[in-house]
């Protein structure tokens, strides 16, 4: 059978060579569209496709509706808002991501960025340190729980909000449970921001959020930027010189943040997050698993649909 995988946001050459590893072994082809630039390659690459493995590519009806053998897809990753699941699920395609593959590289890339926004951007300037400081983490699933841990060895005073996530799961991991979302925000000095983008939580962090945050707080968001009411952000930051807000998902209005606000605000050019050589084997080889053994059995792994 045929097993494509389609990347506009290439796997590093490593990983794509373990993925034609699984995929062979099994007996499959392996088809590869990478970096591409019009919908029109996707359309016909997944003609005669058994299985898809994607990123964060948009996969709607039209798309799946090109594609009539397809049996599966597999998100080499976690979030999967790009992809129709109701479309998928009226035909019969069922629908897997990689839980907690990419969660190391993004619980790294929020340090990072933590600590860039506490040095101001490196210019030099008096900033400040992590050490000491309370965190907020907005949902606790796996990235949270490595961001937790390597938070421990900074001597950070880490809590979360997470209403799927029981206190008990929170304390065993050295994390204090918040009471609510408005007490994370208005308790910490940094929140970082772990939600998926989902009807209840589109634009569900807005001005009562971030104004309620302690003075010299920074926002750091590395989930989805739909998740930010954006034109609040950019009020807020003009009412509070002292915030600042480091994403990686750069919401729709980045040029006018920057233009306003400068190193307040900092954006990666593209989502990054995920895009290490170690998160790209892990979650490519799990989805190749994934696609390889849901081929041969029939029985999914991980069905978000
Ligand atoms: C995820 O949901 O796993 C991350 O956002 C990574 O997305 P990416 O595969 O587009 O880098």
């Amino acid at each position: 059978m045929k097993i494509l995988v389609a990347t506009e946001k290439h796997f590093a050459p490593k990983a794509v060579e373990a993925i034609r590893a699984k995929v062979e072994e099994a007996g499959h082809t392996l088809a590869l569209l990478e970096k591409y630039t019009e919908r029109s390659q996707l359309e016909d690459a997944v003609a005669d496709a058994d299985a898809l493995i994607v990123r964060s590519d948009k996969i709607d009806a039209a798309l799946m509706d090109k594609a009539p053998r397809l049996k599966i897809i597999v998100r080499a990753g976690a979030g999967y808002d790009n992809i129709d699941l109701a479309a998928a699920t009226a035909r019969n395609i069922v629908v897997e991501n990689t839980p907690g593959q990419n969660s190391r590289a993004v619980a790294e890339l929020v340090l990072g960025m933590a600590i860039m926004a506490g040095r101001n951007n490196y210019d030099g300037t008096t900033g400040c340190e992590i050490s000491g400081k309370r965190v907020g983490l907005q949902a606790f699933g796996q990235v949270s729980r490595n961001v937790a841990k390597v938070l421990e060895g900074f001597g950070a005073k880490v809590s979360a909000v997470d209403p799927f996530c029981k206190a008990e799961v929170m304390k065993e991991h050295g994390v204090e449970p918040a009471e609510s979302i408005e007490a994370l925000y208005a308790g910490n000095d940094i929140v970082s921001i772990h939600i998926p983008a989902t009807p209840q939580t589109v634009g569900s962090i807005g001005r009562a959020l971030i104004a309620s945050m302690p003075k010299g707080a920074i926002l750091i968001n590395t989930a989805r930027k739909e998740v930010i009411n954006e034109a609040e952000l950019a009020e807020v930051l003009e009412e509070r010189p002292d915030l600042k807000y480091f994403a990686d998902v750069k919401p729709d209005n980045a040029a006018e943040l920057v233009e306003r606000f400068g190193t307040r605000v900092f954006f990666t050019p593209k989502k990054c997050g995920a895009q290490t050589r170690e998160a790209n084997m892990n979650a490519g080889i799990a989805a190749a698993d994934q696609a390889v053994s849901f081929l041969a059995t029939g029985k999914p792994r991980f069905k978000v649909n």
